[in-house]
């Protein structure tokens, strides 16, 4: 369904169709839509009882069993602008606990895909290969990624800052989902994630879990649905990373 999805994305890559302004600076184009719709009727037409929270029509999370987390088109910024980071992303939540992932990057040909305790993939032409974090040892060294808000001018969190700013390298790509799947893969050591949502922040723990790293919220705990950030590391980083952020 994400494959389809991210088909959908492809096939009208430069025609993403009426844009609007949802929020300030925050856009849903009528492609969103039009996968949230092809995802949707794939997961009611299969599994009519499970509970389904999705970007562009909210909807709930079930107290118990399984619930799908839904976001169309991650990066929809990117789309906007021909940018090729964009993906389509599923993720199954059971009793708190992200159990599968999906993130299909269609113009990059990327599908990564994870399964808890069954590890973490990536797909590309039909050839998978597993997953594997990066051996960074400390964050001098470390490319980290994050997708700031830039408010205007308005000062950052400082302990954002410090980590980034800490790093070796930035990158910002305007997808926290394909920023999730690079660290699994070992293009980025260290993930900063302070204005995701839950739809955004679930494929990254799994992925990332699987494929050795750790992701946790901000202050250490494990991810939760009610978290408000998520920092995932390579996890040799993740203390130091926690450190970082919170030695004022
Ligand atoms: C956004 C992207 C972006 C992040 C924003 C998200 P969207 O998702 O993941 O990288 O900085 O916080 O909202 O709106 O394109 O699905
Ligand atoms: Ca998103
Ligand atoms: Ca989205």
């Amino acid at each position: 369904m994400a494959r389809r999805a991210g088909k959908l994305q492809l096939s009208r890559y430069q025609n993403p169709g009426e844009v609007k302004e949802k929020a300030p600076k925050d856009f849903v184009t009528e492609v969103d839509l039009l996968c949230e719709e092809l995802m949707v009727d794939a997961i009611r037409g299969r599994y009519p009882d499970d509970a389904i929270l999705s970007e562009e029509r909210g909807g709930s999370v079930a107290e118990r069993g399984r619930t799908w987390l839904l976001d169309p088109v991650d990066g929809t910024a990117n789309y906007m602008k021909a940018n090729p980071l964009f993906c389509a992303c599923v993720s199954i939540i059971e009793d708190g606990t992200v159990t599968h992932a999906a993130v299909v990057a269609p113009r990059l040909g990327d599908m990564y895909h994870a399964r808890a305790g069954g590890g973490a993939y990536r797909e590309t032409g039909g050839r998978e290969t597993p997953l594997r974090v990066s051996d960074t040892k400390r964050l001098e060294y470390a490319v980290a990624g994050a997708d700031l808000s830039l408010h205007g001018g308005k000062p950052q969190d400082p302990g954002v800052e410090r980590v980034l700013f800490g790093a070796w390298q930035l990158r910002a790509l305007g997808s926290a989902a394909i920023r999730g799947a690079w660290l699994a893969a070992g293009y980025l050591d260290a993930s900063v994630g302070t204005y995701n949502t839950a739809w955004d922040y679930a494929p990254t723990v799994l992925l990332v879990s699987e494929a050795g790293g750790r992701a946790t919220d901000l202050s250490g705990e494990p991810w939760s649905l009610s978290s408000e950030g998520l920092i995932a590391t390579n996890a040799t980083l993740h203390e130091e990373v926690l450190e970082t952020l919170h030695s004022a």
